[in-house]
């Protein structure tokens, strides 16, 4: 959602914080803002709808000196997208300003009160409440700012990470979180504040992630101080960020979706590294290792997660139950938190997400944990708030992901829950050992297929010329193909705005089919397996209705190939593996239409890539 970035120290603040804040468009970006303390002590701040490159264009000939400031860009919860909701926000007297990514819920009481005591707002944004009350107590109880965000916080109920400014104390930077996650990069004689590192990792790698409800204190040639809202120090905890450079760049590509799409014969392998030996027959998770008698005597799985990261979970709950036979169910975040779920101690919930920051999906895991299921982690994000809730868990290693539509984080979380599910059904004893060694030899070969269905990227460039204009496609898939007909539906809409749904290919049957007619692509996972002759009925029906066909089947298919208008062939595998290499092709074709429709790809109309609100 949200991106935020500060910085105190020696160097000209703004273009540190316009390329903070070029780093995180990605989280939201409807519009963006800064706020600097300039070199004449005057309070600045520059705000405007749109991108990050328009308030480039908007500050062009303004005051932008200054060594402290704030940035952000926003992605809107209260108030529309215009420049007034854009944050910074003044408080009443505008001496401070602050930044803010999150919601406050009970800003309304709040607001209400501050008007009766004479407090006039410009926007609609909860935000601007919020600058207000920290500066009415500020000035009331004659309190430092630090001081007075911590009493203000206290009476906050909500998500919100933060950063505050005063005019009238250029030294100095007050950061606050909880739910929405807050680094602070520590530097020579400098400080660094963001919603992620991203900002942050081309000036220093030591970094303090802040915990929910602590209060940083940044100031000028000062160490950091850390305090809760509730007024106990803190340590900080400085760790040396692991993320390199090059791997938030485009590297040549002209976006960061075909990056990662690109990525994705590294980013399997980096899912495996250190975890799987086929020659030797082992798969070891370190991750969970202390978790894996529970793993064991599980009577169920629950996979909780949001969009991408549920379809990844629906892939793990087919592995789950044919391989180690556990029974798994598949959860919405947002559906599970607010059901009052029936959990058992031996429930294992396994929760998924790239960011690691989700809000629906964290709170389902609060509400997990508080009734004694174990909760394990897959996230891409090292250290993020998922990842830190969770009672173990493993990271997917996918690397950064830009790209606001998600490809590399799910083929490595579809990869990590294979290895998991491999495990324990070896260890159960659910999967004979031929089998079990044959997945292991053909996982290990995945990466080098993956290779081989991008190049298959003409072609499918070459189909997406042709249904660029269509309004409406159907993908389907049965078995492990229908998460990737969900997913590949999902990728489609997301970025290129043309309506897709995913259905299992016999439930067509039941509805889709009466919207099939010539003008209607249908994408079909007809990949060799257990289903094969019954998906290949489905697609008769299909063409009985002369809907247009794109297969996607196993190399020196015969059947389906006579059948479907176009076809693309991938490599052969274990039809469990499928998902790994059929999402591919799905994800160019996407990709290929958005941008010969001219849409933005990497930071598609209204989406964000940290959902951090619920
Ligand atoms: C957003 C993103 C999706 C992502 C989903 C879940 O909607 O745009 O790409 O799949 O959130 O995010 P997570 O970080 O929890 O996997």
């Amino acid at each position: 959602m949200c991106g935020i970035v500060g910085y105190i120290g020696t160097k000209e603040a703004y273009p540190i914080i316009i390329k903070g804040l070029h780093r995180l468009e990605y989280r939201g970006y409807d519009s963006a803002g800064v706020a600097l303390i300039g070199n004449k002590g005057a309070l600045n701040v520059y705000k405007c709808k749109g991108k990050v490159s328009d308030l480039e264009k908007f500050t062009e000939q303004k005051d932008k000196s200054g060594n402290i400031g704030m940035g952000h860009t926003r992605w809107a919860t209260h108030g529309e997208p215009n420049d007034i909701n854009a944050h910074p926000h003044y408080s009443e007297t505008k001496n401070l300003v602050l930044i803010h990514n999150g919601i406050i819920e009970n800003y309304a009481a709040i607001k209400e009160n501050l008007i009766k005591r004479g407090h006039t707002f410009e926007s609609q944004t909860d935000t601007e409440v919020l600058v207000h009350f920290i500066e009415e107590i500020k000035e009331k109880e004659g309190m430092k700012l630090g001081r007075a965000v911590m009493a203000a916080l206290q009476q906050v109920v909500g998500a919100y990470s933060i950063v505050v400014m005063d005019k009238n104390n250029p030294d100095e930077l007050v950061a606050a979180k909880k739910g929405s996650p807050m680094v602070i990069g520590i530097g020579d004689n400098e400080f660094f504040i963001a919603s992620d590192a991203s900002p942050i990792v081309e000036y220093t790698k030591n970094v303090v992630y802040l915990e929910d409800e602590e209060v940083a204190i940044v100031s000028r040639g000062k160490e950091l101080k850390i305090r809760t809202i509730r007024d106990k120090e803190i340590t900080p905890y400085v760790q040396a960020l692991e993320m390199e450079l090059e791997a938030i760049e485009k590297g040549g590509y002209p976006h960061f979706m075909l990056k990662e799409i690109y990525e994705q014969p590294r980013s399997i392998k980096d899912s495996m590294r250190g975890r799987l030996n086929a020659d030797k027959g082992i798969v070891q998770l370190g991750g969970i290792v202390d978790h894996e008698a529970k793993f064991l005597k599980a009577k169920r799985i629950i996979f909780i997660a949001c969009g991408t990261s549920w379809h990844a979970g629906l892939v793990g709950e087919y592995l789950f139950e044919d391989l180690a036979r556990i029974p798994v169910e598949v959860e919405y975040a947002s559906e599970f938190r607010y059901r009052n779920p029936i959990l058992y101690e031996d429930d294992i919930v396994i929760a998924i997400s790239q960011s690691g920051e989700t809000a629906d999906t964290l709170a389902a895991i609060e509400l997990a944990k508080s009734r004694g299921a174990t909760i394990i982690g897959v996230c891409n994000v090292v250290g993020s708030s998922i990842a830190r809730a969770t009672h173990a868990g493993s990271y997917t290693h996918a690397g950064p992901e830009i790209g606001v539509a998600s490809t590399k984080a799910f083929t490595a979380q579809v990869t990590v829950l294979t290895l998991m599910a491999l495990h324990i059904a070896h260890k159960k004893g659910t999967i004979t050992q031929s089998r079990y060694r044959q997945l292991l030899y053909e996982l290990e070969s995945i990466p080098k297929k993956v290779e081989s269905v991008l190049k298959l990227n003409d072609q499918v460039k070459y189909l997406a010329g042709i249904f660029k204009d269509v309004r409406n496609f159907l993908y389907l898939g049965r078995g492990y193909s229908f998460p990737v007909a969900l997913e590949g539906a999902l990728k489609l809409k997301e970025i290129s705005y043309i309506h897709a749904e995913g259905y299992p290919a016999a439930e067509m049957k039941h509805g889709p089919i009466a919207l099939i007619d010539e003008e209607m692509p249908v994408v079909v996972i007809a990949t060799k397996g257990a289903n094969y002759e019954k998906v290949a009925s489905n697609i008769q029906e299909v063409k009985a209705r002369k809907g247009k066909l794109i297969a996607v089947v196993t190399e020196g298919d015969k059947e389906v190939k006579s059948v479907a208008d176009y076809t693309i062939e991938i490599p052969e595998t274990d039809e469990c593996l499928v998902p790994l290499l059929s999402v591919i092709p799905l994800q160019l074709l996407s990709y290929h239409i958005a941008v010969m429709r001219g849409c933005n790809v990497d930071q598609p109309r209204n989406l964000a890539k940290s959902v951090t609100v619920e």
